[in-house]
């Protein structure tokens, strides 16, 4: 079964409008790879510009985060509604930083994953363990509750068409990155558990990407590895030469 990669883009909270047109302008074409995905997840703000500026080309654009209420008394949030209404095609959920900053439980998570298929929004849901979580032996522990909860309710079509990025926390914007070999037995033992929770096929098809440190340098090594499908780069992806570069290196 061979599996599509995607490399993906976290601008996190990165990028005015200008910057964002800019970027776009100068990665349009080479970011454009045959036989990879390539996804920028923005800030809200240049989401309407980016979603403009990618249509004709075979770039993706996604959000940070969405609001498991399709409309309400939210003040200050954004609903899968609206980012449907602007042509985004993915959503990062439950991001370490979402879950770290901002209270995001597995139930919250959960609830944002049936939001976004709701409207036809595909979620980059984001699991992976602390520091001390894998100093204690607990990293695979952390990942199952994550993914369990993620996938509560979620029909196995669903399930299929998730992307998952594995994420150890210790290794985000700290240049300490996992090995490729590490990285690739729990993307694994994630696989395994969606077999688990679904089926075989259901398994062999869900992208699983790892997130942490990853690089030009770095990322063939990881792209390498039998069961990891991509990547989720945050520092790296800013600049678009560097973003070119994983694009090409994930080939
Ligand atoms: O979503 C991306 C991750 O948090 C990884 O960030 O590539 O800067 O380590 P990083």
């Amino acid at each position: 079964m061979s599996r599509t990669p995607i490399i993906a883009g976290n601008w996190k909270m990165f990028k005015t409008v200008p910057e964002a047109e800019s970027f776009f302008a100068e990665v349009k074409g080479a970011a454009e790879v045959e036989g990879v995905e390539t996804v920028i997840c923005a800030p809200f703000t240049n989401l309407p510009a980016l979603t403009k500026a990618a249509q004709g080309t075979s770039i993706k654009i996604g959000a940070q985060n969405l609001h498991f209420e399709d409309n309400g008394a939210y003040t200050g949030e954004i609903s899968g509604v609206m980012l449907k209404d602007l042509g985004v095609d993915y959503v990062i959920l439950g991001h370490s930083e979402r879950r770290a900053y901002f209270g995001e439980t597995d139930e919250i998570v959960n609830k944002k994953m049936h939001a976004a298929f709701r409207h036809g929004i595909t979620p980059i849901v984001c699991v992976g363990e602390k520091l001390e979580e894998r100093e204690a032996d607990q990293t695979k522990e952390v990942c199952k509750v994550q993914t369990e909860g993620a996938f509560q309710g979620l029909s196995a079509e669903q399930a299929a068409q998730t992307v998952i990025a594995y994420e150890p926390i210790w290794a985000i914007g700290t240049g300490k990155s996992s090995t490729s070999a590490d990285a690739n037995e729990v993307i694994a033992y994630i696989r395994s558990l969606i077999k688990d929770l679904y089926d075989e096929a259901t398994a062999e098809v869900i992208r699983i990407q790892y997130g942490g440190s990853v690089k030009p340098e770095n990322v063939t090594e990881y792209m390498g590895q039998s069961d990891i499908d991509g990547a989720l780069v945050g520092g790296a992806s800013l600049q678009p030469a560097s973003f070119i570069q994983l694009v090409e290196g994930a080939k």
